[in-house]
């Protein structure tokens, strides 16, 4: 696979990549894959099956049932999700089951777009525009809560803040495809950009790296 076309957005929660992510696929007209609703639906579907999430060869079996038309689910996209992806994805037999599905994802002609933690790293290192989007944590906290919050979710901004420390620690700590930059991906920290505002600095980022590699 050359790669080439393809855009990986990482970074931690509530970053705004997959907002920047989403932004991209429609400006350049790519299919979007947005990885963490793997991790949220394996995590989910285990929970709803009375499943430990700790238990790898578990959480690994549902991974193999899951399909990326069958990922638009509110149920996918709440506070207890999150936490429940969160630590099904520390298994590397999970991450294993899921890798061909995104390397699929990202082969399709014309290149996609990639949001996650490793998918720089991991999925597709040879991508041809890496970035990596980050913003504190107290401003992440703040947007993640207005997300659940708007959704109908009862819960304080401290508990949000709270639930994203633990987070980055685990994502970034644990021993399989830790959340990382890639040596060459772009630092993006959005703290005090708009939407609109980081969505041009992704925009500049790409077109900066597509003209490096234009022949
Ligand atoms: O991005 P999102 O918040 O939906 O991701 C949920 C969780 O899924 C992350 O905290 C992380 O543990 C896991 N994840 C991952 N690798 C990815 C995407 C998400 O480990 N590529």
């Amino acid at each position: 696979m050359s790669g080439a076309g393809v855009i990986t957005v990482d970074g931690p929660a509530a970053s705004g990549k997959g907002t920047i992510a989403s932004g991209l696929g429609r400006l350049y007209g790519l299919p979007v894959l947005d990885s963490g609703l793997l991790y949220r639906a394996v995590g989910v579907l285990l929970q709803q099956a009375g499943g430990d999430l700790d238990d790898a060869a578990a959480a690994a079996a549902v991974a193999r049932a899951i399909r990326p038309e069958a990922l638009d689910d509110d149920a996918f996209r709440t506070r207890s999700a999150g936490e429940a992806a969160s630590r099904v994805a520390v298994h590397p037999q999970v991450r294993q089951v899921l890798l061909a599905l995104q390397r699929d994802f990202a082969a399709q002609p014309g290149g996609a777009v990639l949001d996650g933690r490793d998918m720089g790293t991991v999925i597709c290192p040879s991508a041809g525009a890496k970035l990596y989007v980050t913003a504190r944590p107290e401003v992440r906290a703040e947007r993640r809560w207005r997300q659940l919050t708007g959704q109908g979710e009862a819960v304080s901004l401290e508990e949000i803040l709270a639930d994203i420390r633990v987070r980055d620690e685990r994502d970034s700590g644990r021993a399989t495809a830790p959340m990382a930059p890639a040596p060459d991906a772009v630092l993006l920290d959005t703290s005090e950009m708009t939407i609109d505002q980081a969505a041009d600095a992704a925009r500049r980022i790409v077109e900066a790296a597509r003209a490096r590699q234009a022949p």
